[in-house]
């Protein structure tokens, strides 16, 4: 534990983008020069991007504004609990495995995931301090079916924060993603906790990039792009504030109110798309959602609704 809290440390010192020596950190860490080698090598395995140079030392690539209690409080006063994890498998998992004690709106944010997880069993690359991992329980009194209205919800709230914090034109791309210059920006995951009565509890885990550099591209094969640098303890506090409020309304009015600022958004409205589904490719011209959340594509002049987790929406321009 107390090599975690030394490495924690050493990131804290490095955040500033400075030079640091290498005798300097031993002499900061009691440690000799090879010990601090042997950190180093540790916080390049967590996806940290540091160069070193024979004279001058360590240097991060870019600065690092790492995630700070105090300063998500001072946005956001909330009497559900925001936990900063600085290092966690999943943070998905990390309320899965605390249900019994959450509230609805209670949510955790991380800084660096081991075991982070993307859609239909996918993994999702998680490098310390240069994106967002948040994650956040929701008590679904609707039942599981509601489940899809609910996701797309948040990528409608997220698109409209992020939209406002960059000033950049982000957007929806079903059911669970946001775009922007048509590559994949951020990735929704809900997830849910096996059944009690009838309502669901849910995990709603959302992953932002924001400066990641050098992705694996065993894990990243798809088109992506950052959004570059925004105060992430303000974007936690807003996630955490405006979802619980849109989350809340979506209880009561389900899905209908939320359409239009769908439509808004829509990144592949009037545009050719391809649905696989399973071995299946369907083709037809993306016309938004309905009240259900499924998405309503036209073929040969004729709506159709699709929906369900196993379907992926492509480009076919
Ligand atoms: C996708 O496949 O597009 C969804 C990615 C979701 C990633 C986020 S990061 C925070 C939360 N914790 C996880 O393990 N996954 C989600």
């Amino acid at each position: 534990m107390r090599i975690n809290q030394n490495l924690l440390k050493l990131i804290e010192i490095l955040a500033d983008g400075q030079f640091h020596s290498g005798e300097e950190l031993a002499t900061y860490f009691d440690i000799t020069r090879a010990g601090i080698n042997k950190y180093i090598k540790v916080l390049r395995e967590w996806g940290l991007v540091l160069s070193s140079i024979q004279g001058k030392g360590y240097c991060l690539a870019s600065k690092l504004d790492l995630l700070n209690e105090v300063k998500i409080k001072q946005y956001y006063q909330s009497d559900n609990r925001i936990e900063i994890l600085p290092i966690i498998d999943s943070t998905n998992q990390y309320l899965l495995d605390r249900i019994d004690s959450l509230k609805s709106g209670d949510c955790c944010v991380a800084e660096f995931q081991t075991q982070a997880r993307g859609r239909r069993g996918r993994q999702w690359f998680a490098p310390f301090g240069s994106n967002l991992y948040f994650s956040m329980y929701w008590r679904l009194e609707q039942g599981i079916a509601a489940a899809m209205g609910l996701s797309l919800v948040v990528g409608i709230v997220v698109a409209d924060i992020l939209r406002e914090l960059s000033g950049q034109d982000i957007k929806v791309k079903w059911p669970n993603d946001l775009y922007l210059q048509d590559k994949k920006l951020a990735g929704i995951l809900v997830e849910s906790a096996s059944k009690t009565g009838d309502c669901a509890h849910v995990i709603i885990g959302i992953g932002v990039n924001l400066m990641m550099t050098q992705p694996d591209t065993n894990i990243v094969n798809q088109k992506w792009i950052n959004l570059g640098e925004v105060d992430r303890n303000l974007l936690v506090a807003k996630i955490a504030q405006i979802l619980k409020v849109k989350l809340l309304e979506f209880e009561q009015k389900g899905l209908a109110p939320f359409i239009k600022d769908w439509s808004r958004l829509d990144n592949f409205a009037n545009r050719p798309v391809k649905l696989l589904i399973g071995n299946d490719i369907i083709r037809g011209i993306a016309k938004g959602i309905n009240e259900q959340g499924a998405l309503l594509l036209e073929q040969e002049g004729k709506i159709k609704a699709y929906i369900g987790g196993e379907i992926s929406l492509r480009s076919d321009e």
